[in-house]
C-alpha cells in the first residue's frame, strides 16, 4: 500500500468526475464515469455503488482497478492504482450511505466499495508521461 502525498491528496479532492477502469477474469476491460469517490485517509479511496453493473461484476471477479485523476485546467494527471474490497452492510457502508444521501439526496448507495491503494503513476504528457510516482 502507498500514500498520496499531500499535493496528490489535493489535485485528488479538487477533482469532480473520474474514470474508473476494471476488467474482469478474462481480461475484458470496462470504465465508468464516477462522482461518488471520496479520499478516506491518504492510502485510502471510497467509491459509492449506485449504479454499477459491469464494473460490479468485475470488481467481483477481479479487484484490481485504475482511477484516472484529471480536471480541465487543473495542472496534473495522476492514475491510481489499488484493490478493492466490496461492502454492503456494517459500519462504514453505512457511514457512506449517509455521505451519499447528504451529498445527493435523490441516490441510494447499494454499496460501498473500498480501494487500498497500490500504485500511482505520472500521466501528464511531456518527458514525466507514465512515470512511477509512488
Ligand atoms: C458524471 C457521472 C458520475 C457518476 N458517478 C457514479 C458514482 O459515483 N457511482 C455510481 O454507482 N455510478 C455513477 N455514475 C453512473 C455510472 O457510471 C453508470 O451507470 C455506468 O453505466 C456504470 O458502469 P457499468 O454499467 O459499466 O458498471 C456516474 C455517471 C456519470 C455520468
Amino acid at each position: 500500500m502507498v500514500a498520496l502525498t499531500p499535493e496528490m491528496q489535493e489535485l485528488f479532492k479538487g477533482t469532480k468526475y473520474f474514470a474508473m477502469a476494471t476488467a474482469s477474469k478474462d481480461g475484458e476491460p470496462n470504465v465508468a464515469p464516477i462522482g461518488m469517490a471520496i479520499l478516506i485517509d491518504p492510502e485510502t479511496i471510497w467509491i459509492g455503488n449506485q449504479f454499477f453493473h459491469q464494473t460490479l461484476s468485475n470488481l467481483k471477479e477481479n479487484p484490481r482497478v485504475a482511477l484516472q485523476v484529471w480536471t480541465f485546467g487543473v495542472p496534473g494527471c495522476l492514475k491510481i492504482k489499488g484493490d478493492v474490497q466490496i461492502v454492503e452492510k456494517g459500519p462504514d457502508y453505512n457511514k457512506m450511505y449517509n455521505m451519499v444521501k447528504e451529498r445527493k439526496p435523490n441516490l441510494e448507495c447499494k454499496g460501498l466499495v473500498i480501494m487500498k491503494i497500490t500504485d500511482v503513476f505520472d500521466c501528464r504528457s511531456g518527458a514525466e508521461a507514465g512515470k512511477r510516482l509512488l
